[in-house]
C-alpha cells in the first residue's frame, strides 16, 4: 500500500459551476472556497502531511479585472477568516507562487496567516497563489545561479518555492479538462494523476476517498521493475 504524504489539487470548474445555475462566476469562486475548508479538514484528519491548493495562477491575470479582484478580495476574506479553523486543526499555512505581485496588505496577511499557525505540526496547507511552475522554475534557476555555476537536482530543488517539501504523490484535477495548466510541473514528475470531471465546489470527501483508495492500490515502479 502507498503512503500518501503530499496530495496536491488543481481546484477547477468554480465558473461553471456558477454559471449552471444561472449565477455569477463570483458565486462559484466563494463556494470553491467553504469547499477548502472542508476537503483540508479531511485531509488533515486522514494523516495527510502536505496538502498543495491551486487557487490562482500566474496565467490568472489575464482574467476580466472585476474577476481578479473578486479572488483577491475571497483571498484576503479567507485568510482572516481560518486562522481558528486551521489552528483547531493543528494545520500549517503556507504558499509557494511569487507573493510579491500582491498588493502590500495582502502580502501582510499572508505573512500573518503563516506566522499565527507557524507552531501547528499537523497537516501543513499550501495555498498555490500567482504561481506557476515555469515561473517558479525559472525563479529557483536564476536564484541558484546566484551561489553555483553549475546546478544540480538538490541545489534546483533547494531554491524551488516547495524547498524542503517532499514530491506529489497524488495530483486531482477537478472540473473534467485534463491538463495541468503550469503547475507543480517539476514536483509532480512521478506523481499519480487523477482527473475528475466533478466541478469543484461539487467535489465531495467521498470522491477524495474513491482516489485514495485507487492510489493506495496502485503500482508505484519509478521506472524500476516490481520484483515478486
Ligand atoms: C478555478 O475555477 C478557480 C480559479 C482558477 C481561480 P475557474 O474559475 O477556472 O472555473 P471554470 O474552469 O471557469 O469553470
Ligand atoms: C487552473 O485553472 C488554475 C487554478 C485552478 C487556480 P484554470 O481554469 O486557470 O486553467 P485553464 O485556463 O483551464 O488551463
Ligand atoms: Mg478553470
Amino acid at each position: 500500500m502507498n503512503d500518501l504524504v503530499h496530495l496536491a489539487i488543481i481546484m477547477d470548474g468554480n465558473g461553471r459551476w456558477a454559471k449552471r445555475q444561472g449565477k455569477e462566476r463570483s458565486f462559484g469562486h466563494k463556494e470553491g472556497a467553504k469547499k477548502v475548508r472542508e476537503i483540508t479538514k479531511y485531509a488533515a484528519k486522514m494523516g495527510i502531511k502536505y496538502l498543495t491548493l491551486y487557487a490562482f495562477s500566474t496565467e490568472n491575470w489575464n482574467r476580466p479585472k472585476t474577476e481578479v479582484t473578486v479572488l483577491m478580495k475571497l483571498l484576503s476574506k479567507y485568510l482572516h477568516s481560518e486562522i481558528p479553523t486551521l489552528l483547531e486543526n493543528n494545520i500549517r499555512f503556507d504558499v509557494i507562487g511569487d507573493i510579491s505581485k500582491f498588493s502590500a496588505s495582502l502580502q501582510k496577511e499572508i505573512t500573518y496567516a503563516k506566522e499565527m499557525t507557524a507552531h501547528c505540526t499537523g497537516l501543513r496547507q499550501i495555498l498555490a497563489i500567482n504561481y506557476g511552475a515555469q515561473d517558479e522554475i525559472l525563479r529557483a534557476i536564476n536564484k541558484s545561479l546566484q551561489t553555483h555555476s553549475e546546478i544540480t537536482k538538490e541545489i534546483l530543488e533547494s531554491n524551488l518555492d516547495t524547498a524542503g517539501i517532499p514530491a506529489v504523490d497524488v495530483l486531482i484535477r477537478t472540473g473534467g479538462d485534463c491538463r495541468l495548466s503550469n503547475f507543480l510541473l517539476w514536483q509532480a514528475a512521478y506523481a499519480e494523476l487523477f482527473f475528475s470531471k466533478t466541478l469543484w465546489p461539487d467535489f465531495s470527501v467521498g470522491e477524495l476517498e474513491t482516489i485514495v483508495s485507487e492510489y493506495k492500490q496502485t503500482e508505484r515502479r519509478f521506472g524500476g521493475v516490481v520484483t515478486p
